[in-house]
């Protein structure tokens, strides 16, 4: 039963004690983001990882390049558990090292050294190595405005991978021209929407997206604007270029935690991002209207792979010193993609 889950689970955590930390990106479940010692998002949790020096094991309730990132700034010794390894991210596949290779090719070729790559955080670690090789770094969505601002004070151009429409958002935000923008089609091996000469291009995207974040719509904006105009739309980057702009904010996960928490009594707001969070947004707000913003559920179906059973197992095996789903970056891979996260890091 769930009681029995959550009593074992309680009595698995209290027997590892200070050896363990769990930690929870905000898009978990409820049932099991309770036991997290820390929660946070992707920055949050990356510099929160770093700072672990006691815990031997590290219980990540997130996806896998989150557990990975938490390998890469922990130290040898210290172990990350992912409780059930097909916990990956979409986005994250659509950016594959032996493609951004040959993309790199074609980008030196056209741009020679203009061009420093940027990884969001949402990758692979070898995505991240070799951003970190090129001297470039990662970004997340909290931090993507200072990491372009850090880029271009550098190189005149920016390859930007895996998202896209992260990319693209943040760089409009600085007022960066779409007529500045080139995609870059991965799986084709060729340029999408370009509009200008190519020696006009300063922002590079990479064609990738995020399957929950692109599934909102300006048709539910609009819908929502006309059944109430007083609900305040705030979207996540990852959403389409027409739905930030449609929408009347946009940020990452702790910002739109933040914004709906500092708010007034009485606000109205519908949420597009992951509907864990949108449901934990309303529950811990009854003085507000948060809604989600699309009419249908939509759940990252990765994030939601950690379930109680899942997280059971790991903490149990844990406890009887088995090692189980434990996700480990090779030393090589870990030396350069820890060099891009640290300078992310140090970015302010
Ligand atoms: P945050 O950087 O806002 O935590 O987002 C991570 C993520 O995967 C969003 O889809
Ligand atoms: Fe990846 Fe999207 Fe899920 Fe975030 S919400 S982990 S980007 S698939």
């Amino acid at each position: 039963s769930d009681a029995e889950l959550d009593r074992r689970i309680q009595a698995a955590k209290d027997r590892l004690g200070s050896d363990l930390v769990i930690m929870g990106h905000h898009y978990q479940r409820d049932d099991v983001i309770r036991f997290a010692d820390y929660t946070g998002d992707s920055l949050e949790l990356a510099r929160i990882a770093q700072r672990q020096r006691d815990a031997k094991a590290i219980v990540f309730c997130g996806v896998h390049f989150m557990a990975e990132t938490a390998d890469i700034l922990t130290t040898e010794e210290q172990q990350v558990i992912l409780p059930d390894m097909k916990a990956g991210c979409s986005m994250a596949d659509m950016a594959d090292i032996d493609e951004l290779e040959e993309a790199w090719e074609v980008i030196e070729d056209l741009y020679g050294d203009t061009v420093l790559p940027i990884t969001y955080v949402n990758s692979t670690a070898a995505i991240k190595a070799f951003v970190g090789r090129h001297g470039g770094t990662t970004c997340t969505s909290t931090n993507a405005p200072g990491v372009l601002k850090w880029a271009f004070s550098r190189k005149k151009r920016v390859l930007f991978l895996p998202d896209q429409h992260l990319g693209r958002n943040t760089a409009f935000e600085m007022g960066i021209p779409l007529s500045e923008m080139a995609v870059w089609n991965p799986v084709a091996g060729e340029w999408e929407e370009v509009d200008g000469p190519m020696d006009q291009m300063r922002v590079l995207l990479w064609k990738g997206h995020c399957s929950v974040h692109t599934k909102f719509t300006t048709d539910q904006i609009r819908r929502w604007r006309e059944k109430d105009p007083e609900m305040r739309i705030i979207v996540h980057p990852e959403c389409t270029f027409d739905v930030v702009q449609a929408a009347d904010d946009s940020g990452s996960t702790s910002y739109i935690i933040r914004r709906i928490a500092e708010s007034a009594q009485g606000s109205r707001w519908a949420v597009g991002t992951e509907i864990n969070l949108v449901q934990r947004l309303a529950k811990q707000h009854p003085d507000k209207t948060v809604k989600l913003l699309s009419e249908t559920m939509c759940p990252c179906l990765t994030m939601n792979r950690i379930d109680r059973p899942h997280l059971l197992w790991a903490l149990e095996s844990l406890a009887e010193k088995q090692l189980v789903n434990q996700v480990r970056v090779d030393s090589e891979t870990a030396r350069w993609a820890k060099t891009a996260l640290d300078r992310m890091l140090a970015i302010k």
